[in-house]
């Protein structure tokens, strides 16, 4: 019932593709954005998110309720709004998507493999249990202030990690994350980039994923948007919840600490 709701949806958003290329000038996509009003296709994800935490899954035919998500186990309020940060049992910082991934092997009994096998969604599909998931989960922290842990030394250790790598330069175009990222006001072709080493760019940015992507019919969570900025960085695979993944997510976080937590966003 829900992918058939999604899949009705994305298709009466391709038929407003031809408006679609319209919208991507400056400004006028955040008309087309008052468009939809509250209406965010995202929500049929998040009630599918919402199912999956509850269903009990896996070998050991259990849900996901017993997951410690940094407030205890089976807190799920204001739990995303808190990452990344340590976790003393892992011993290690951690974002939505590489503790999900615990609480998935620990409890569930699956394997690292098969979590690792597509945890984002390929153009067409109709979305994957981890989008599902932290789209569920950042709904629940909606409205709160966003403040990623730093009290810890491994906290402070990811944060610098996180800013080395963002001005870290390298593959064939030589780029860095702040070669597109690191000045307000740019743009490559009529999308803006965001100055993300500012608050004000980072807290708009960090405060709207996950998000539903128009042009592509899918949720997608801030992991991804990590990934594929890697891959227009001419940068190798960048591996679902791996040190620098969350790294860059903790610099992110940090950079837009205080902002309040809007995700659902809706984007391009
Ligand atoms: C070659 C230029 C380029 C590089 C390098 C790049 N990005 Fe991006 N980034 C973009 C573009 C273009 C977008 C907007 C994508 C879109 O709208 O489809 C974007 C979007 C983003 C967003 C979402 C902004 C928002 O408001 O939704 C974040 C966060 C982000 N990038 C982080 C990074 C990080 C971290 C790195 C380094 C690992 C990086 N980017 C490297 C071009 C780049």
């Amino acid at each position: 019932m829900i992918s058939w709701c999604a899949g009705i949806l994305s298709s009466l958003l391709l038929l407003l593709a031809p408006l679609w290329a319209w919208a991507q000038q400056d400004g006028i996509f955040d008309e087309y954005r008052a468009m939809f009003g509250d209406d965010n296709p995202a929500v049929f994800v998040i009630d599918e998110g919402e199912e999956l935490w509850f269903s009990k899954a896996g070998p050991n035919s259990t849900s996901l309720e017993g997951c410690d998500l940094g407030l205890g186990a089976g807190v799920v309020e204001g739990a995303y709004a808190q990452l990344p940060r340590y976790f003393a049992d892992t011993d290690r910082v951690q974002d939505v998507e590489s503790r999900l991934e615990h609480c998935m092997i620990e409890l569930q009994g699956k394997t690292r493999e098969e979590i690792h096998a597509k945890p984002y969604s390929l153009r067409g599909d109709l979305g994957t249990e981890m989008e599902a998931l932290v789209a569920w989960l950042a709904e629940q922290s909606r409205g709160l202030a966003i403040a990623p842990g730093q009290a810890h030394p491994s906290e402070r250790s990811s944060y610098e990690l996180g800013e080395q790598l963002f001005y870290f330069r390298a593959g064939p175009h030589d780029f860095s994350c702040a070669t597109c990222h690191g000045q307000s006001g740019k743009r490559i072709r009529l999308q803006s980039l965001p100055d993300l080493t500012a608050h004000e760019g980072a807290a708009e940015a960090y405060s709207s994923w996950p998000a539903y992507r128009i042009s592509q019919g899918i949720v997608r969570t801030m992991g991804w948007r990590m990934r594929d900025c890697f891959r227009q960085q001419r940068m190798p695979e960048l591996i679902m919840g791996s040190e620098a993944a969350v790294a860059l997510q903790t610099y992110l976080a940090v950079n837009a600490a205080g902002a309040t937590m809007a995700a659902p966003g809706l984007k391009r």
